[in-house]
């Protein structure tokens, strides 16, 4: 595949996500490569994934920032270089400001540990259990200005067992953000890639249709 899609991934930790991404955009065929990794925490693990696969990773503390504006700011004119046409989130534990999240209309993905719209926010699993929901998953969405209640890209539901724990929960549901982050980016990339064609097909007929009318 020639062209592919220019992706930047935000990160705060172990970057399972992350590494579900790179190894998914080995594929040729797949419509996305990943060209930067960012990170506001310093220790995060997924920095060094990002390196070992020859990807370029920066990290920036949000603590040097004296407001979330400043700092998501910041982080826009360092995702415009990049270059990037998608933002995705893969345990960015930060909430991005909405002047942020208007900067990138339909360009920021987000996966959730829950089948939105139940459990936004944080503690998903443990809430989960709780209320006692025999099914629980994962949703890939567009990121708005209002906290995990974007569009939703897609879903993968787990099964919730009887003696599960909120860890035993987030395990089973990370095998699915896995798969439904890699295969939810290839459906987005492809469908820009496809309007990207059909844009280009449209000026070259308005070109012509005005060199036969010239
Ligand atoms: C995932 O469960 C994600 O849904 C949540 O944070 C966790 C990040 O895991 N937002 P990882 O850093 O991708 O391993």
């Amino acid at each position: 595949m020639s062209e592919k899609i220019k992706v930047a991934v935000l990160i705060s930790g172990n970057g399972t996500n992350l590494q579900a991404l790179i190894d998914a955009c080995i594929a040729p065929n797949y419509p996305a490569e990943i060209v930067l990794v960012v990170s506001n925490k310093a220790n995060a693990k997924g920095i060094k994934r990002a390196r070992e696969a020859g990807i370029a990773a920066r990290i920036i503390d949000h603590t040097n920032f004296s407001s979330r504006e400043e700092f998501d700011s910041e982080l826009s004119i360092i995702l415009s270089n990049s270059q990037c046409k998608l933002v995705c989130l893969a345990g960015f534990m930060r909430i991005l400001s909405e002047s942020f999240v208007n900067t990138w209309p339909n360009s920021i993905l987000n996966i959730h540990p829950s089948l939105l719209p139940s459990f936004p926010g944080t503690k998903t699993h443990e809430r989960a259990l709780e209320a006692g929901v025999k099914f629980s998953g994962c949703t890939l969405h567009f990121v708005t200005a209002e906290l995990d209640a974007g569009p939703i890209i897609g879903q993968a539901a787990v099964p919730v067992l009887d003696n599960d724990t909120p860890k035993t929960l987030a395990n089973r549901v990370l095998i699915e953000e896995h798969k439904l982050y890699a295969l939810g980016l290839e459906l987005v990339a492809n469908k820009i890639l496809k309007n990207k064609e059909a844009d280009l097909h449209r000026e070259q007929s308005t070109v012509s249709k005005s060199l036969i009318n010239f």
